[in-house]
């Protein structure tokens, strides 16, 4: 294992030139900025992050899950850089050029299943997810959406409307878009139901059949399920086996599209190229974007070509798969099948037994689950009752900024892991030690 030099502090964050941009940025951004902590970025290489004040840190978020071949690999740079200096823009929704052609021709073969697809180009995940919303309504004629608990979306009035994850990203904004019915996701470890995987029989699948569509919303007015295949913002929850089949089949039985959001767990991920590549269900549209240009801003609405009904002007962007970005999409493509994704097992099953040995040394971690490097560690107050430790990662994420290492979390008490694919075994060494090291020092709980 090489040592590297990285991480590093020489002040501790934030330093004087942070301190002074966290001032001006907080004089001049909107005040609807989360801001997780005072990190004021001035370079980034691999999966090291140097701040203005010369610290570096070891990244293990990503850029919340974006920066998938890092911060600037060479390849992608090169081809941002050529593209740049070719065209900037001419509007993919109204004028022809290669990239966005051979970009959509691969994202349609790359995705699941053996049907026919077509793509969509957005600026973002939330527009790919607004427009996968008029799709389905469009492709159904029906109105009605299903998403779950705790699941994220979005923030579009649309993609809004599907997001259930905090309250404060909805409230004043209403009335959202009607017909969007929640219902509780697969969380075997906190069921909603109070049953236990297998016994249960997948009873939170069932009972859409049983209680949603018999009391409460005909199946025949519903267009789509949207679901994320691993719920991201909402703790990194990896449903349990046959939790996908079972929702494609109930689809399939009432005419329901199925749309799965892969925009936090797809484009390698999960080790895979789609978090469904591990349960082989093909869903009928993909949302993704988030890693698809290593950081620069594309997204995309994967759908199969029987459900991509909509004529020409129904739907349109003027950004969204800006040649640039093509670019950065195709050459992040060619990294994460060539190496990333094999990269992404290998680092996350090392990553996943590391959390997991922490876990047995420290009775504030619950439960660890993940799919590659998505990883979640769910903190809670006691193991028995389950109750969440939502100050503990925060305190945790704090401690190991000071540390020099970039967390995150999610969820009501959940550290997520979800570092660049580019991750090496020093890395994963080095952040596990930096986790070990801050929990032992965590309010004295463990
Ligand atoms: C699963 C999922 N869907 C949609 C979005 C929204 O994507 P964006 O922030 O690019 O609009 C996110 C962002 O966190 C996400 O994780």
């Amino acid at each position: 294992m090489t040592t590297k030099d990285y991480p590093r502090i020489v002040v501790t964050p934030p330093g004087p030139k942070a301190r002074a941009i966290v001032e001006r940025d907080e004089a001049w951004t909107s005040s609807c900025y989360i801001k997780e902590y005072p990190l004021v970025v001035a370079r980034g290489q691999g999966a090291m992050v140097e701040d203005v004040d010369g610290n570096r840190f070891l990244d293990f978020m990503a850029g919340i899950a974006v920066s998938s071949t890092g911060y600037g690999h060479p390849k992608v740079v090169t081809a941002v850089q050529e593209a740049a200096a070719r065209f900037l823009h001419i509007c993919g929704s109204d004028f022809y050029y290669e990239s966005m052609a051979v970009l959509a021709e691969r994202l349609a073969k790359l995705a699941p299943g053996s049907s026919k697809k077509r793509v969509f180009l957005s600026n973002s995940g939330t527009e790919a997810v607004e427009g996968a919303i008029k799709l389905a309504r469009f492709s159904t004629g029906r109105s009605g959406l299903i998403a779950f608990k705790g699941a994220f979306h979005g923030r579009s009035l649309g993609a809004l409307s599907l997001t259930s994850s905090k309250v404060r990203q909805r409230a004043g904004f209403g009335p959202l878009i009607p017909d969007v019915h929640h219902v509780p996701f697969g969380y075997c470890y906190r069921c909603d139901y109070g049953k236990t995987f297998p016994s249960c029989q997948l009873h939170c699948v069932s009972t859409l059949e049983q209680d949603l569509f018999a009391r409460h919303v005909d199946p025949h007015n519903v267009a789509a399920i949207f679901v994320e295949p691993i719920q991201g913002e909402g703790g990194y929850i990896v449903p349990p086996p046959g939790y996908l089949q079972a929702i494609r089949d109930l689809c399939d039985k009432y005419g329901i599209l199925l749309v799965f959001d892969e925009i936090q767990s797809g484009i390698g991920r999960t080790g895979k190229m789609f978090a469904a590549d591990h349960v082989g269900v093909e869903p009928d549209v993909i949302c993704v974007a988030k890693g698809l240009g290593s950081g620069m801003p594309i997204g995309a609405i994967i759908a199969k070509e029987s459900v991509t009904k909509w004529e020409s002007g129904a739907h349109g962007s003027t950004f969204g798969g800006n040649p640039v970005c093509c670019a950065a999409a195709l050459a992040t493509l060619d990294v994460v099948e060539s190496e990333l994704m094999a990269n992404a097992a290998k680092m996350g099953s090392l990553l996943l037994a590391g959390m997991k040995s922490l876990a047995e040394k420290f009775r504030v971690i619950g439960d660890v689950r993940g799919v590659g490097l998505m990883i979640g560690a769910e903190f809670v107050k006691n193991r028995d009752t389950r109750e969440p430790a939502s100050e503990a990662v925060h305190d945790l994420v704090n401690r190991a900024f000071a540390r020099g290492l970039l967390l995150l979390s999610a969820g009501k008490s959940t550290l997520r892991l979800a570092p660049p694919l580019v991750l090496d075994s020093y890395d994963v060494e080095t952040g596990l030690g930096i986790i070990e090291d801050c929990l032992r020092t965590l309010n004295g709980k463990q």
